[in-house]
This record gives structure tokens, sequence and C-alpha cells, in this order.
């Protein structure tokens, strides 16, 4: 019986921690809300480091003339900034209902592109601790490989202008680390 017990918790947990639908709800807050706790110099400036690179510039590039005739050449009939098929790489694009009032799709391929909806992990008793963070729906990095993995879920063939993607150059040239974190 306690070992049907203990099954039945450990189940239960594995059910809990796994079921993605548990950050389901959770709502892209946007750049603004997590620049306020990582725009400082002492803990590494993500925001500062984000704002200078081509992800913040994601959007805007395609309201270029160069996007629209890409996006006409493929038949689209709205301009490239209306096109899902140019969006979905180049912003956060989600269910109205999970934008918050302070996203701002024109920051384009903005923080919670990369660490999932930040909603429930935004807090700081949330943010201090890795387990709980994750736990609310930040998106776990194992390891350079995993974060390859996601780089190239925009970075690739796809794209309407890919060459080519070098993991380790590219990631050089974004990468944002709080400069006494533990590795
Ligand atoms: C209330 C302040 C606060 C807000 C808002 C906030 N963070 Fe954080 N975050 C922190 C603190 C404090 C840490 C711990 C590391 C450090 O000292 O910088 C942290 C850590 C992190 C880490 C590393 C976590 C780990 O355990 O690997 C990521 C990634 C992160 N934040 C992303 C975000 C994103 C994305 C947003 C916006 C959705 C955000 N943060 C909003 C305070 C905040
Ligand atoms: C699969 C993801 C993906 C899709 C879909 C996508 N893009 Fe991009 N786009 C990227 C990436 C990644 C880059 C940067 C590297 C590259 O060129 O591949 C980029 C870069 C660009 C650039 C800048 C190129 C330069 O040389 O500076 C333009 C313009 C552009 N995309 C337009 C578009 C248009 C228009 C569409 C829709 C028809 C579109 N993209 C669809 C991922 C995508
Ligand atoms: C293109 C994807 C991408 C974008 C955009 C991005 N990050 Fe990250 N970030 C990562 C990856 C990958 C890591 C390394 C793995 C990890 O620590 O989770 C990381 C690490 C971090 C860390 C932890 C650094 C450390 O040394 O522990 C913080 C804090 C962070 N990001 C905050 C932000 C904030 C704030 C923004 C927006 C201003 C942002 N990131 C935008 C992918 C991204
Ligand atoms: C949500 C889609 C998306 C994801 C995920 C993403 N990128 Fe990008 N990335 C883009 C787009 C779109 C551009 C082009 C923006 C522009 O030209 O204005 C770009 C541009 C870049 C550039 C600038 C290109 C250059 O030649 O200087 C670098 C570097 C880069 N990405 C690295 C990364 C890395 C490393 C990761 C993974 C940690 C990553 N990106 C994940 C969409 C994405």
């Amino acid at each position: 019986m306690k070992n049907f017990i203990l099954m039945f918790v450990v189940l239960a947990c594995v059910v809990l921690f796994v079921t993605p639908g548990m950050a389901a709800d959770n709502k892209y807050v946007g750049t603004k809300q997590c620049s306020m706790c990582h725009k400082a110099d002492k803990s590494g400036n993500q925001f500062g480091v984000w704002q200078k690179s081509k992800h913040a510039e994601a959007y805007k590039v395609l309201t270029s003339d160069a996007a629209n005739e890409i996006a006409k050449k493929k038949g689209l009939k709205k301009p490239a900034a209306e096109s899902p098929e140019c969006l979905d790489c180049h912003t956060v694009t989600a269910d109205a209902k999970l934008l918050d009032k302070g996203f701002d799709a024109k920051d384009g391929v903005q923080c919670e592109a990369c660490h999932g909806a930040g909603s429930a992990y935004k807090a700081m008793a949330t943010m201090k601790d890795h387990a709980k963070s994750v736990a609310a729906g930040m998106t776990e990095f194992k390891d350079d490989k995993a974060i390859e993995a996601k780089c190239k879920t925009c970075h690739n063939e796809k794209s309407p202008t890919f060459k080519e993607f070098k993991f380790a150059e590219m990631w050089a040239k974004i990468k944002h680390d709080v400069p006494t974190a533990k590795k």
C-alpha cells in the first residue's frame, strides 16, 4: 500500500512538471517588463546587449522595400509586416489573449521569443530560483545543443534570405551572460 501511494505521488509530480499545458496560459509581457530588472551593467545589461542586436530590428526590417519585394515574390497578398508567413520568425506571434498590454510586436525577436512567455516567472522571488522559474514556464536550455536547436527554429532554410547558420559565431554575437553567473 505504501509503495502504491508513493508511486501515485511520483506520477502526480511527473504529470505536474511535464505537462506543457501548465505554461499554456502564461502571457507575453514584453521586453519593457524584462528590461526593468535586466539593464544594470553590473549584472550584464542583457537588455542593452539585445537592443544593440539585430533581433531588436527584426520587425522593423519587415517594413523595408526589400522585405516587401520578397513578400511579393512569394505571392503574399499583404505587406511583409502584416503577413504571418514573415512575422512568425520576426517577432513573437501568439493568440491575442496571450499578449499582455505592455507587449509590443515591434520589438521583434524579443526576450520571450527565446525564454518563453514571462508572466508567471518574472517575479523577483521566482527569478532568483532557477527551478521555480523553469516550473513557471521559463525555457530551460540544458546545453549548447539545446540553444542551437532553439536558434534553428528560425535560422533555417525556410527563411527566404537564409544562407547558413554558424552557431558558435552567431551565439558569440548575441550572448548576454550575467558576469558572476556560475557555470
Ligand atoms: C523583478 C525583476 C525581474 C524581472 C521583471 C525579470 N527578471 Fe529575469 N531575473 C531577475 C533576477 C534577479 C535574476 C537572477 C540572476 C541575476 O542576478 O541577474 C533573473 C534571472 C533571469 C534568467 C536566468 C535564469 C536562470 O535561472 O537561468 C533569465 C533567462 C531571465 N531572468 C529572463 C527574464 C525575462 C525574459 C524576463 C521578462 C519576461 C525577466 N527575466 C524579467 C529579475 C527579474
Ligand atoms: C523560418 C523563419 C523566417 C521566416 C518564415 C522569415 N524570415 Fe526573414 N529572416 C529570418 C532570419 C533568421 C533572418 C536573418 C538571417 C537570414 O537571413 O537567414 C532573416 C532576415 C530577413 C531580412 C534581412 C536580410 C538581410 O540580408 O539583412 C529580411 C528583409 C527578411 N528576413 C524578410 C522576410 C520576409 C519578407 C519574410 C516573409 C515572406 C520572412 N523574412 C520570413 C527568419 C525568417
Ligand atoms: C535569441 C534568443 C534570446 C533572446 C532574444 C534573449 N535571450 Fe536571454 N538567453 C538566451 C540563451 C540561449 C541563454 C543561455 C541559456 C540560459 O542561461 O538559459 C540566455 C541567457 C540569459 C540570462 C542568464 C545569463 C546567465 O549568465 O545566467 C538572462 C538573465 C537573460 N538571458 C535575459 C534576457 C533578456 C532580459 C532578454 C531580452 C532583453 C533576453 N535574454 C533575450 C537566449 C535569448
Ligand atoms: C524567433 C526567431 C529567431 C530565433 C529563435 C533566433 N533568431 Fe537570430 N535572427 C532572427 C531574425 C528574424 C534575424 C534578422 C533580423 C534583422 O536582420 O533585422 C536574426 C538575426 C540574428 C543575428 C544577426 C545576423 C548577423 O549576421 O549579424 C544573429 C547573430 C542571430 N540572429 C543569432 C541568433 C542566435 C545565436 C540564436 C539562438 C540563441 C537566434 N539568433 C535565435 C530570428 C531569430
